[in-house]
């Protein structure tokens, strides 16, 4: 199928300001590679809202939800219009936030599929503003797809505007939860908070670490997770770069974390779902170039890893 490149330029989500540049970043690696890969795909820029705001902390459990729901209904909207015209979402953000936004349009779209969801992420971004450490609502967007508050982990007093903001963002497309927690699985986790490891040890959701997979192999370890999600009819895979080791490839993301995968391994794992012929929309988040150490080289490797996906996507959807 054919792709169509929805770039939202995301970054009131993560508590770095500088994400909304990734996008842009992975241009330019693209270009000094000498690819003409942004010329042979369409895209569309969806509006940001980042000189919206300076930097709204008067929702301090969820900092600029306001703005963050406004940008969830309009990638909500994005997905759903690109599905529905017959392309396929490849969805480039700035922060991870957005990743409950696209699960919403991929629902929307589908909303008679049982959707399952592939988290390539270092992290769990299973929080609410009610167990968030941070208030950064990149930490949060499974838990706005799956419709949770951390019920039995409550540990912030939040706000009614917050609430209210909180409750649009579960609602987006008018369905919640858009999708079940046995239909989740995870790869390379390795950093969470308490309400995160309850959540997964509550519903046993499958966390593929980097030992494992190096320990027990990729495929077998990709197999298992396709068979897990073999009831779903429609999945969503999305890639933080923040899964990859932040030592070995660079810094260049909000939250970067040790002892990640490298660029071969995420490509391999994601690549493997896609060639089920199941994959219904992709999302790449959190290069930030402004924190890179190594110039532009998150980017340059999150291009590579892109380049690599798409005639998978194109061939087997
Ligand atoms: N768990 C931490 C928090 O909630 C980090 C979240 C990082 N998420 C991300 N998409 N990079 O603040
Ligand atoms: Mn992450
Ligand atoms: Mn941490
Ligand atoms: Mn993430």
């Amino acid at each position: 199928m054919a792709i169509k490149i929805l770039n939202m330029n995301s970054e009131l989500g993560a508590g770095t300001r500088g994400a909304s540049l990734g996008t842009a970043a992975v241009k330019i690696a693209s270009l000094n590679k000498r690819s003409d890969y942004f010329k042979k795909h369409p895209m569309k820029v969806l509006p940001d809202l980042n000189d919206e705001l300076v930097n709204d902390t008067n929702t301090p459990y969820a900092k600029n939800i306001e703005h963050i729901a406004k940008i969830y209904e309009t990638t909500a909207d994005a997905v759903k219009e690109t599905i529905d015209g017959g392309q396929f979402p490849v969805v480039l953000s700035g922060d991870h936030s957005t990743a409950g936004a696209s699960i919403a349009g991929l629902k929307m779209a589908h909303p008679d599929k049982r959707v399952g969801v592939v988290w390539v992420d270092a992290h769990g971004d299973l929080h609410s503003p009610y167990s968030s450490p941070s208030g950064n609502v990149h930490g949060m967007p499974l838990a706005t797809a799956l419709g949770h508050d951390n019920e039995e982990r409550k540990i912030n007093d939040i706000d009614e505007e917050t609430k209210k903001y909180w409750e649009q963002l579960k609602n987006v497309g008018g369905i919640c939860p858009k999708f079940n927690p046995e239909d989740l699985v995870f790869f390379g986790v390795r950093d969470t908070e308490e309400p995160e490891d309850f959540i997964m040890k509550k519903h046993n959701i499958p966390n593929y670490r980097v030992e494992e997979v190096r320990y027990r192999g990729l495929d077998a370890c990709v197999d298992e997770a396709i068979e897990k999600l073999s009831d779903c009819d429609i999945i969503y895979v999305t890639f933080d770069v923040d899964s990859m080791d932040c030592d070995l490839i660079s810094k260049g993301t909000g939250t970067p974390v040790s002892k990640g995968f490298d660029d071969k391994e995420v490509t391999h794992i994601m690549k493997k779902f896609i060639e089920t012929g199941k994959v219904g929309c992709f999302e790449m988040v959190e290069v930030n170039p402004t924190l890179d150490e190594k110039q532009n080289k998150m980017a340059e490797t999150a291009f590579d890893v892109l380049e690599e996906l798409t005639p998978a996507i194109e061939n087997n959807i």
